[in-house]
């Protein structure tokens, strides 16, 4: 049984992050889909708690697909959690740089390997950065969320 690991702030999970989870459950016996502090990024707009609980109700149709949260090294909950590979969706080339760099160190101080999937084009430009600010400032991102995340952020900055 091959089990992947997909880590990430998810913060909030977007359209994008489903299409890839929804891939990775037709390629791999188990997906593990974690969310995780990420120590460059101090500005969070949800609790770690706060954004499984978004993951939970979104793969909830998926069997194979597990979620948890995590506050450490990536290669560490690949250990705990037994699996085989980390997964990376890659949006762009600009993608690319930080994520080989990520890919490895972890493989350098782990042996763990990272495999990395295409995101559709239609869905590129998705980013969890930009829809916070957008969601900030008014705009809308019904189309790029999960309901359950556009009804959080519809509380967080709605009228
Ligand atoms: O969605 P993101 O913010 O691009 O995900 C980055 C994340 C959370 C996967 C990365 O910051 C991470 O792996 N954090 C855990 C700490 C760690 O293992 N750091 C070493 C990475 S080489």
């Amino acid at each position: 049984m091959t089990t992947v690991l997909y880590p990430g702030s998810f913060d909030p999970v977007h359209n994008g992050h489903i299409e890839l989870v929804e891939t990775a459950s037709h390629l791999f016996e188990e997906v593990v889909v974690a969310a995780l502090v990420n120590p460059g990024k101090a500005d969070c707009l949800f609790s770690l708690e706060e954004r499984i609980e978004f993951m939970r109700e979104c793969f909830a149709h998926l069997a194979n697909v597990k979620t948890t949260t995590f506050d450490g090294l990536v290669v560490d909950l690949a250990h705990e959690v037994g699996a085989d590979f980390i997964i990376k969706g890659l949006r762009a080339v600009s993608d690319f740089e930080s994520e080989l760099q990520m890919a490895q160190m972890n493989a350098a101080i782990s042996g763990v390997q990272t495999l990395f999937l295409p995101t559709a084009s239609r869905r590129s430009f998705l980013a969890s950065r930009l829809i916070r600010e957008v969601a900030r400032l008014g705009g809308s991102v019904d189309s790029m969320v999960p309901d359950v995340v556009s009804r959080r952020l519809d509380e967080r900055f709605g009228p």
